[in-house]
């Protein structure tokens, strides 16, 4: 019961860690961390995801400049680890079953959606297991913004898709609690109930408030706005990011979403 209370704990109390004092990580630590991840539950046992670790320092140097604006995170974090979706490794060990399997045609939207799934499921694991032993951690999402790089830096064949970077390392922060949508926006008994308008708009502004309150935006991106102008601008699909998400989109019906 004591053990149980206390993983609640720290689940309750799990907060994004985005200043690290500069470490690096044991290989028998790290080995826990993906020992504990990779039992996650995963679609047909298939496991249809990848785990890259950073240890070469150079790579590490590479990465951080791939990372505008979070090198410093890059460089201090104890461990990182690059998680992929994984059709590659699946299909390989389907074609020795020798039967028509769905991973050799284009009509996989099952495998392609799991393939996320099981790497997030897996991600999430790390993470708990990294808190744990007294870390803390940060999930970026570089890599599936910019696949065409990752791919090439990580040596990536085809049907392996970069998601996220996993930061794990010894905390140099101590922010508050994030917000979250209120239970009754997101959890429902027996039928689904759209979101009320002005329910939203309450939560929007409680958020603001707790994002000025901590003064996020300064604090990590250096702009000095509300989060909510950072937000529209981080989202607002102008010429730039259209490039960039045409260029994702290729990469995903190249490598995962053939359908
Ligand atoms: C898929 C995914 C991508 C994320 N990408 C980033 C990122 O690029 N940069 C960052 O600072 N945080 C990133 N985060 C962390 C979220 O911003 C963070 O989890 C969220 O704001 C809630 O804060 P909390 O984790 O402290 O509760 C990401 C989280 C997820 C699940």
């Amino acid at each position: 019961m004591l053990r149980r209370r206390s993983i609640l704990k720290l689940l309750r109390e799990r907060r994004s860690i985005r200043i690290f004092k500069r470490s690096r990580m044991p290989d028998d630590i790290a080995r826990l961390i993906i020992e504990a991840g990779i039992r996650a539950p995963s679609y047909s046992y298939l496991q249809e995801y990848s785990i890259i670790m950073v240890s070469d320092e150079n790579l590490r140097k590479e990465l951080a400049k791939l990372c505008e604006g979070q090198d410093e995170l890059i460089m201090n974090a104890a461990a990182i680890f690059l998680i992929c979706a994984d059709l590659n490794r699946p299909a390989r060990m389907l074609s020795l079953l020798g039967h028509a399997n769905v991973l050799r045609s284009n009509k996989h939207p099952v495998e392609s959606i799991f393939a996320v799934f099981d790497a997030g499921l897996l991600t999430a694991f790390m993470m708990i297991a990294a808190e744990i032993m007294g870390y803390g951690s940060v999930i970026l999402d570089y890599p599936i913004v910019y696949p065409n790089e990752f791919a090439k830096l990580f040596q990536l064949p085809h049907g392996v898709v970069p998601l996220v970077l996993l930061c794990v390392g010894e905390r140099g922060e101590s922010p508050p609690l994030r917000p979250r949508l209120p239970l009754d926006l997101v959890f429902f008994k027996n039928s689904y109930r759209e979101a009320d308008l002005d329910a939203l708009k309450n939560y929007l502004k409680e958020f603001e408030d707790a994002m000025r309150r901590e003064d996020y935006a300064r604090k990590y991106v250096g702009l000095n706005m509300d989060y909510m102008e950072y937000l529209k601008l981080k989202t607002t699909l102008n010429d730039e990011l259209k490039k960039t998400y045409d260029a994702v989109e290729k990469f995903l019906k190249e490598n995962l979403m053939k359908f």
